[in-house]
């Protein structure tokens, strides 16, 4: 994995060098892409692919688009409007560095880049790129973590009045997280060759682990380290609906466990699903 997060790591620092006006708006485009973070969404993409029989080539472009789209939701979550972090991945939040205005453009810069990379991926298929994008445009956008962090932030502000917490968080936390991590897995598969029936299993991996990683990082809002963290413990500060809060830390933990285990029941039948079996699994044990 270590090899992979290595080949996304470049695949970005090469997309950075291109010359680039004003120099300070490039700074902040890839301040945040470059900071590091775990990879999982590229990894997913990458061992997806795997699985699939694409290979390396064509999921590269995808896993280091799909990163850069994360760092974009990263950065405008960040905000002060928004959950008004200072910190990510271990150093100030974008809008520190270089200002909401630069911050919350730059974010706009890496959604719209994303896509115009992914656009240019000749190793695929111009029909499966297209594919790709209809799923990533859906899952990131109204269709998902936008629509997610919408909600996220209008429970927060007791603005939904009429729906319970509990179905309130679950519609958060597939939308703003899972969609993406769904797009991740499908998008990667999308490069080889799976069937129509191969795609909604890995869908559903998708899905169930991207709400099982999300509750994960709540219940790591609240027993997690700051400084492992790289961010802000800010949930209660916010007032953010959460798994623990509604569910409880325990509880939260036992269904981020079940729907592990619903995840890897989508794939284990596939020959190569091990090294996703160990990222369902290292979803839920981080930390702990
Ligand atoms: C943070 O994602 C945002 C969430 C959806 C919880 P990650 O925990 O994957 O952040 P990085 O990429 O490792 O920094
Ligand atoms: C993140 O949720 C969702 C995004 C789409 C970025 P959080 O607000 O819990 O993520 P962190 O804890 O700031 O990384
Ligand atoms: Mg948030
Ligand atoms: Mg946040
Ligand atoms: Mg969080």
């Amino acid at each position: 994995m270590k090899k992979y997060i290595e080949l996304v790591n470049n695949y970005i620092d090469e997309l950075s060098k291109k010359p680039f006006f004003p120099e300070i708006f490039k700074e902040a485009l890839f301040y945040t892409p470059k900071s590091g973070g775990k990879r999982i969404r590229a990894l997913l993409v990458i061992l997806s692919g795997e699985m699939f029989y694409a290979n390396i080539v064509q999921t590269l472009p995808i896993a280091a688009a799909i990163e850069l789209l994360h760092a974009y939701s990263l950065i405008h979550d960040d905000l002060p409007v928004m959950d008004n972090d200072d910190f990510r991945r271990g150093k100030p939040a974008n809008h520190k560095v270089f200002g909401e205005d630069l911050a919350l453009l730059a974010g706009d810069g890496l959604n719209t880049f994303t896509f115009n990379v992914i656009s240019n991926a000749e190793n695929i298929e111009p029909s499966k790129r297209i594919e790709i994008i209809k799923w990533l445009s859906n899952n990131a956008g109204i269709g998902g973590m936008v629509v997610g962090q919408v909600v996220d932030i209008l429970s927060a502000r007791e603005k939904l009045k009429g729906f319970s917490p509990k179905r309130l968080v679950n519609f958060i936390h597939k939308h703003k997280t899972a969609k993406l991590i769904q797009a991740s897995v499908v998008c990667g598969a999308i490069c080889g060759n799976p069937s129509k029936n191969d795609l909604e299993k890995i869908a559903k991996y998708g899905l169930f682990s991207g709400v099982a990683f999300q509750i994960i990082d709540d219940c790591l809002d609240v027993v997690g380290d700051e400084k492992k963290l790289g961010k802000k413990k800010v949930d209660e500060i916010n007032n953010t609906l959460t798994y623990p809060k509604v569910y409880g830390l325990k509880r939260s933990f036992e269904m981020a466990d079940r729907l592990k285990d619903m995840a890897i029941d989508q794939i284990k039948e596939f020959k190569k699903s091990q090294p996703l079996i160990d990222i369902a699994k290292l979803i839920v044990e981080r930390d702990r």
